[in-house]
């Protein structure tokens, strides 16, 4: 039952169904749990209280129990004003006596309220999935930086703006890039972002894949893992860039490659996802053209892939047809369909990525955690990745919890392989 703790959530009265969900998703969250087991034992986050700006999902909660069990006092607020599951609130606040605010469907006012909430709590450690915490700390909240003894960041978005910050001498504290782990962006990005963005256009729309013209803006880690599943569900996919070497990798994977403009022009546009981390990629110019009925979602981490509000703009008019689902009348009478108001789709209308690949996601978050302990002093404030071997550690992990062997080096292979004296016999 929830101690005297301040929390903003939906309603504690779904905190059962909550609970039920951690619990189901702890069960494939096994590196996890083998390091909630050492954490409980060894309380390396002793007396820290540390503030998680994520998205509140049941996966999420394994890792602040995680985190608590670890011996620190957690405070959690959300990372993005649709992403929150509010049963999985309910029962952080009822059953783990985590102050948490979050709602789903919150606006922007009470977003940054809640972000503003957890850093009363005065944190050591911050943990960020898009770096809003971190920004707050430096700009309207500054007082608290010299608190900090380091902050992690969970997406490849929030490493592009701390690299930013860093590059301007801005940064003010040792920052963890979470997201450049191995274990992290080639799993959670690809197989994780692939499978839950299909998973969101699906529960939004739930139009047939097979057949349809899906375009992928962005080839990279979440849109290599989109295109493919989005060709295993029989889409015809076509691929845009911006990177030559992406757009060939694209390419030689099979997939039609064009610029945005053309795809439109061809009509090759029943359904366009963005997964860049960019900006205004489908323009009001470009939606103009698109034919009817193309559905527009974006699985990027800011809702500022497709220009929404340019389409506010010049809009006819607009209805709700079912969840998560918006219909635009464009001036020229043709309806192009939104999804999620354009905010990432698989969080937005779905429940984000599995927990199998959030747990070596949140496996390398809580290794961050006792990173920043161990190092406590050391680390210089720039953006950091974690050692090599913490990635091997989490792999090995992952694999024993799959059950699935793979060799190991002889004396003589290692030699072999740091030597340079044996060539052509
Ligand atoms: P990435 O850097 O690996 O890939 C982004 C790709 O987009 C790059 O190849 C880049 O060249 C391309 N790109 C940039 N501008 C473009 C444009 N105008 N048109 C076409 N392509 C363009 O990044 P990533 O790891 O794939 O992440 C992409 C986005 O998804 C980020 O915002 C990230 O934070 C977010 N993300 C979301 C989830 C989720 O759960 N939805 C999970 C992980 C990452
Ligand atoms: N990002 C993508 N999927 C997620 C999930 N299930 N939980 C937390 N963050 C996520």
């Amino acid at each position: 039952m929830a101690k005297d703790i301040s929390y903003d959530i939906k309603d504690i009265k779904l905190a059962e169904e909550g609970k039920l969900k951690i619990e189901w998703a702890s069960r494939q969250m096994q590196v996890l749990e083998t390091i909630k087991k050492r954490f409980t034992k060894e309380k390396p986050l002793k007396d820290l209280t540390i503030a998680a700006c994520l998205h509140i999902t049941s996966e999420t909660a394994n890792l602040l129990i995680a985190l608590q069990a670890g011996g620190a006092k957690v405070v959690a607020c959300a990372s993005n004003p649709l992403s929150t599951q509010d049963s999985v609130a309910a029962s952080l606040v009822k059953h783990n006596n985590i102050p948490t605010f979050a709602i789903k469907g919150e606006d922007n006012k009470t977003y940054f309220k809640h972000l503003n909430k957890v850093l009363d709590f005065k944190p050591d450690i911050t943990m960020d999935d898009g770096a809003d915490l971190i920004h707050m700390l430096h700009t309207s909240r500054k007082e608290l930086l010299k608190n900090i003894i380091g902050s992690s960041e969970e997406t490849t978005t929030g490493v592009i703006r701390l690299k930013a910050m860093e590059k301007e001498g801005a940064l003010r504290v040792p920052v963890l890039a979470v997201n450049d782990s191995d274990t992290k962006h080639l799993f959670d990005n690809r197989y994780g972002t692939g499978q839950s963005t299909i998973d969101g256009v699906i529960r939004a729309t739930n139009v047939l894949l097979a057949g349809k013209k899906f375009v992928v803006c962005g080839y990279g880690w979440c849109g290599r893992g989109l295109a493919a599943r989005a060709r295993g569900m029989g889409a015809d996919v076509i691929v845009t860039e911006i990177d030559p070497v992406k757009a060939l990798e694209a390419a030689m994977d099979g997939f039609i490659v064009k610029s945005l403009e053309k795809a439109v022009e061809y009509g090759l546009t029943d359904i366009i996802v963005t997964v860049t981390g960019n900006k205004h990629v489908i323009t009001v110019e470009l939606m103009k053209k698109m034919k009817d009925g193309t559905i527009l979602a974006n699985s990027g981490h800011f809702d500022v892939e497709i220009d929404i509000e340019g389409l506010e703009k010049i809009k006819k008019s607009k209805r709700r047809i079912r969840p998560f689902l918006d219909e635009y009348v464009m001036p020229n009478g043709k309806k192009i369909y939104i999804l999620g108001e354009g905010r990432l789709i698989n969080l937005a209308a779905a429940e984000g990525h599995p927990a199998e690949v959030m747990d070596m996601s949140f496996a390398n978050q809580a290794l961050a955690a006792e990173f920043f302990v161990k190092r406590k002093g050391k680390l210089t404030n720039s953006v950091h990745i974690l050692p090599k071997e913490l990635d091997q550690q989490v792999a090995t992990l992952k694999l024993k919890a799959m059950n699935i062997e793979i060799d190991t080096l002889t004396k003589a292979q290692k030699t072999y392989l740091s030597s340079w004296t044996e060539g052509t016999k």
